[in-house]
């Protein structure tokens, strides 16, 4: 696994290209699951997570070929997986189980345990599933999900995007209507659900809080290319007001950025959407507020690099962490160099433009090992980011050549 070494960097200037989204890769590779037709996905990110979920597909009897720049899956023939370690692996493996019950009337999967930035249980998953009529059983650490779907009204407690995505996907093939109430509306959601539409599924209402999705009998084969990571371009600004410079982040989507976007701009940064994407000016000087919230309020995952752009930006800046339960375990590593945060509970206050000089840090999970890095760009001397998991790989691909690319000091060395 890698370690990260970074040196502060003079103001990044240049073009980073922003790669396909993680977060919606996923969920369509495990939509190809629902024909046995070929579907073709272009342009896939290098991710780990991606290769984990291939390997999973695989043992899920689905075909994986890459050919040049495409991701092509055929799930002609298709099984439970017998083999359960990749999908302990990754949390988004459990959107396999939608696919699988619509296709073969019968899934299994191991129950997902905590993982570092909470617990993440599956109940709206799983009580969506039993809405549509699946019968719902739990043995040996694993759930097993029987039966043929029915369309059906559900109405999840919370807008999970992971529950809305599987929900979606077992409705495609399932008997009769069915509608979600109280969807996510994030844009991979809108996007699962035009690739959906382009294998023939009939859903409407997509990036809204209902859902409908009409059963079809059969899906067929498709070619897409998912939307720019908007994760990844969010981190890329974060960087950038970090440092100063100017960056122009190809291909991100300012309609997906919104709320980060408004926040740089009340810090200072100057933003500016063209047709080759987003071009991010200066570094931000004014302290902000975030509170983290589902789409189209402000990312859970991109609070940990603002939390690093705090860390610099004089005047006191407070964070309010509402969908995680654990998502502040990079603010003691940011303090190992010399931020001033104080958290409680979900609170995170931070007093900005402290002097900050490089320590070893250990990447506690995948966007605190991008905040990590993006603090160490404007640390005294060297940041040494341990990620002895490889967190980072799973979700950012070559984040140290993007980076020293646009004039940053960041290398990745061999662990010891
Ligand atoms: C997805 C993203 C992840 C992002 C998160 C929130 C992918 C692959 N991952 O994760 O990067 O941080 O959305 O935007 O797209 N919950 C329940 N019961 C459930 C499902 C969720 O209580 O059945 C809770 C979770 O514990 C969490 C919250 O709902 O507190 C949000 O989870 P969810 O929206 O499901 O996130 P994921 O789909 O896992």
């Amino acid at each position: 696994m890698a370690h990260y070494a970074v040196r502060e960097s003079p103001p990044l200037r240049g073009e980073i290209p922003i790669g396909t989204s993680k977060n919606a890769v996923l969920p369509i590779m495990c939509g190809a699951l629902l024909t046995g037709e070929d579907v073709r996905i272009e342009n896939p990110p290098d991710l780990t997570d991606v290769a984990t979920l291939c390997s999973l597909l695989g043992a899920c009897g689905c075909r994986v070929r890459r050919e040049s720049g495409a991701l092509i899956l055929r799930a002609q023939s298709l099984n439970n997986p017998q083999d359960e370690e990749d999908v302990r692996k990754m949390r988004a493996s459990v959107l396999v189980l939608g696919p699988l019950l619509t296709r073969l009337h019968e899934a299994r999967i191991p129950l997902p345990g905590g993982c570092a930035i909470g617990q993440r249980p599956i109940d709206q998953h799983l009580k969506g599933m039993s809405a549509l009529g699946a019968k719902v059983a739990f043995d040996h650490g694993g759930v097993t999900l029987t039966g043929r779907l029915r369309g059906a009204v559900i109405y999840l407690d919370m807008p999970s995007v992971g529950a809305t995505e599987n929900l979606i996907m077992a409705a495609t093939l399932a008997e009769g209507t069915t509608r979600i109430e109280n969807a996510a509306k994030e844009p991979e959601i809108v996007d699962l659900a035009a690739f959906l539409s382009s294998m023939g599924a009939k859903i409407s209402g997509a990036g809204t809080s209902t859902v409908t999705i009409e059963g079809v009998e059969r899906l067929h084969g498709t070619s897409w290319q998912p939307i720019a990571d908007r994760v990844e371009a969010g981190t890329m600004a974060c960087a950038c007001a970090i440092t100063g410079g100017e960056l122009l982040l190809r291909g991100a989507r300012a309609d997906h950025l919104r709320s980060l976007l408004f926040k740089l701009s009340e810090a200072g940064v100057h933003i500016q959407d063209t047709p080759s994407g987003l071009m991010v000016f200066g570094r931000a000087r004014q302290p902000f507020e975030i509170r983290t919230m589902v789409y189209p309020g402000f990312p859970t995952d991109l609070q940990a690099p603002m939390m690093a752009v705090a860390c610099k930006t004089p005047g006191t800046s407070v964070f309010l962490e509402t969908i995680f339960e654990n998502r502040f375990m990079h603010a003691a590593e940011l303090a190992r160099l010399g931020a001033h945060i104080r958290v409680e509970n979900r609170v995170a206050v931070v007093e900005g433009a402290a002097r900050l000089t490089g320590a070893p840090v250990t990447a506690t999970d995948l966007r605190a090992g991008a905040a990590l890095i993006l603090a160490g760009l404007c640390a005294e001397g060297e940041t040494l980011v341990c990620d002895d998991v490889g967190h980072i790989d799973r979700g950012y691909s070559r984040i140290e050549e993007k980076l020293s690319a646009v004039g940053g000091d960041v290398r990745r060395v061999a662990a010891s």
